[in-house]
């Protein structure tokens, strides 16, 4: 049975553990959107990883690792991730890079930082919204490119022809010369060349052969393009809803989607944040909870678990269950608060709005729950932990009306209780 992954906040959800977790059962492992933005811990076999563009699948020999063409991707980080999974696991990660998945180049990076939009919107500098950009405006340049030369460079040409009248006044544009980029890129993909092909068709023949396929999404719904937080957003969808057009594959069938949330909220970068906690609480639980980004180190804002946003990006995501994640964090509190409406102008409302503006003027309406003082030592079952702690599960499966189908106590892939629905 084919899988979904899909984080429901705003990223750091702890994808990175239950799609490794998953990918063991897998015959591909798909990721479908954005680029080395993304930051997913792994613990295998005791080591611990944080990857950015691999999907989990690299982690087990034999299976097939997709990048799909809703991807952007930073060839130097590829590189680097396959040459340490690699001598972990022993081989060479077996990869299938879609041709049309769009390249992060030097000067997208630098974009970010001489359009001043990495500052502005707290992106994780790694060239994305540039990328993204390039490719809407059809002045991208794609990994199928890498096979024909010729054509590679004349379209980094024609975008730096562009970018240097742009920006006359940008030293690192200005030094770029499209030969070396091209020759600097046939260089870095060398090795890669023959992992570059059509996914929509393997994607489609592994489906139609009823072969389990695990589609890992990455960055969370709040910061999907279309249905998150805009502006405050990554610049690809991060949903279910997204993933047909990404694989080009349209209503694939994928029938378990499990839709990530943590215990509480986590955001990284600017934005509204209803649910934020107070600095005191919010530290405490940062530092508790290692919530520090893992592709940019920044320290992660912290607040309550967010209902009304919940409902909202499980339905773009169509999810048919959740796994619920870092539950340990919260051990030790006296109480725990679950949004579960917004007050706006007065007026008590469910409604998640898809303007930042609005949502900065929602104030939450909480529930508060009882907290637990216990830690959950080796639980293996629900039943093993508090009552207060499955209390806490059983009352966000009702106010969501989605069941919990996996509860994550801790990094180690051991340290997870799957329940049967
Ligand atoms: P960008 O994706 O680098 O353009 O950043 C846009 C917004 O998305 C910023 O607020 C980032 O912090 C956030 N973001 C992008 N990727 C992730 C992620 O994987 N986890 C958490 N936040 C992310």
């Amino acid at each position: 049975m084919s899988t979904a992954v899909l984080g429901l906040q705003w990223g750091d959800e702890g994808k990175g553990k239950i799609t490794h977790l998953l990918a063991r059962e897998a015959e591909m492992v798909v990721r479908f959107n954005g680029g080395p933005n993304a930051g997913h811990t792994v613990i295998d076999r005791g080591v611990k990883f944080g990857t950015h563009l691999i999907p989990a699948g690299a982690f087990y020999p034999g299976t097939l690792s997709v990048l799909a063409g809703g991807m952007v991707v930073d060839l130097d980080v590829l590189t680097t991730e396959i040459a340490e999974i690699g001598a972990h696991i022993g081989e060479e990660p077996k990869l299938l890079i879609a041709e049309n998945a769009h390249l992060i180049l030097p000067y997208h990076r630098i974009l970010e930082e001489v359009e001043g939009s990495g500052a502005h919107f707290g992106t994780t500098r790694r060239g994305i919204a540039p990328a993204y950009r390039d490719r809407a405006a059809k002045v991208g340049v794609r990994a199928g490119d890498l096979l024909r030369p010729d054509v590679l460079e004349a379209r980094i040409a024609h975008r730096l022809g562009l970018l240097h009248r742009l920006w006359p006044e940008s030293e690192a544009i200005q030094e770029l010369t499209a030969s070396k980029l091209a020759s600097e890129l046939v260089a870095t993909a060398e090795p890669l060349l023959g992992s570059i092909g059509d996914a929509t068709s393997a994607i489609d023949a592994a489906l139609s052969s009823g072969g389990h396929v695990l589609f890992e999404g990455a960055q969370g719904a709040l910061l999907d393009v279309d249905h998150g937080t805009y502006p405050y957003v990554t610049s690809s969808p991060t949903t279910f809803a997204g993933l047909g057009n990404s694989i080009g594959i349209p209503n694939p069938e994928v029938p378990r989607r499990i839709g990530i949330l943590k215990a509480y909220t986590t955001r990284v970068g600017a934005g509204p944040f209803p649910t934020e906690m107070d600095e005191a609480l919010g530290n405490e639980l940062r530092e508790r909870g290692g919530e520090f980004g893992v592709t940019t180190g920044r320290p992660r804002r912290c607040g309550w678990l967010d209902l009304v946003a919940i409902r909202h990006t499980l339905r773009v995501n169509g999810a048919t269950e959740m796994a619920l994640t870092k539950l340990d964090t919260l051990c030790g509190l006296d109480e725990i608060r679950l949004c579960t409406a917004y007050e706006l102008c007065g007026e008590r409302t469910q409604r998640f709005p898809l303007s930042a503006d609005i949502l900065e003027a929602c104030d939450p309406i909480y529930e508060t729950l009882p907290g637990w003082s216990e830690t959950f030592g080796e639980a293996k079952e629900l039943e093993d932990l508090p009552q207060a702690a499955r209390d806490f599960v059983g009352r966000v499966e009702v106010l969501t009306g989605t069941p919990v189908g996996i509860v994550s106590i801790g990094p180690a892939p051991e340290e997870t209780i799957h329940r049967n629905l």
